[in-house]
């Protein structure tokens, strides 16, 4: 990959990340659209159980929406996210003494316990640009026990209830303009894999693929096969 587009890559991840600091306080208010309420009851059912007694990584765990009923069925959960915005509103939720937040990145994971034998992602895939799938899923492999059961949680497009797509980049990522409360504007990559597309970033990183399709969100599990350097 050449110098140039190295840096835009950089500079789309701080862009990224400085969009969710200043959403952090109005981010929840994504899990109040009416249309979405039956979907989301669903999942509550439907998530937690996956993780039951399972040593959890969740990454990007923002607020800890999905935290707050993955981690009382876990025996633990160490929660990433890089800002400490939506952190502080996520330790604010949550008081158990199994669960750990720590500012990290995706890409560059930090120290973290040796145990880990689940994941979680939820609405953190679809910001992953398309050149940066498996150096994300191979970081997550690699602090992972083979067989590690991943969970990925995100959006399906939806006409009328997503927000529009206004661009796309040669690499085929897309992107919405997003505005926030304060009135600022920002360009933020959102991508809508397809079933397919998921099953191939996977391959070399896992097995025992599903995929489950509510309204308005999908979600793809998979199970880790043994860390090899150079998949
Ligand atoms: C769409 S939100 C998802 C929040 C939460 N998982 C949920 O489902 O409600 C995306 C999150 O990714 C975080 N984020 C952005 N870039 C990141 C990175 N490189 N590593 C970890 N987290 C990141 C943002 O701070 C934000 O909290």
């Amino acid at each position: 990959m050449n110098f140039h587009k190295l840096r835009l890559m950089a500079f789309d991840q701080l862009k990224l990340q400085s969009y969710y600091r200043s959403r952090a306080a109005q981010y929840d208010e994504i899990y109040l659209k009416v249309e979405r309420q039956s979907d989301l009851s669903k999942i509550r059912d439907w998530l937690p159980p996956k993780f039951y007694e399972a040593h959890v990584l969740e990454i990007a765990c923002g607020t800890g929406y999905w935290t707050q009923y993955i981690a009382p069925r876990a025996s633990s959960l160490f929660a990433i996210d890089t800002a400490a915005e939506t952190l502080s509103i996520a330790k604010g939720r949550l008081d158990i003494q199994s669960v750990i937040f720590q500012i990290g990145d995706a890409y560059d994971l930090p120290k973290m316990p040796e145990n880990l034998n689940a994941a979680f992602a939820g609405f953190w895939f679809s910001h992953v640009p398309k050149s940066r799938i498996h150096e994300f899923l191979k970081g997550l492999s690699y602090r992972l026990k083979p067989d590690s059961r991943v969970v990925f949680l995100d959006n399906l497009y939806v006409e009328g209830s997503s927000s529009r797509i206004t661009d796309e980049d040669s690499e085929g990522n897309t992107y919405q303009t997003r505005q926030l409360a304060n009135g600022s504007s920002h360009k933020v990559l959102k991508n809508f894999p397809t079933e397919l597309e998921m099953h191939d970033a996977i391959k070399g990183i896992g097995h025992t693929a599903h995929w489950t399709c509510w309204d308005y969100y999908w979600a793809f599990e998979f199970r880790t096969n043994e860390f090899v350097c150079n998949i």
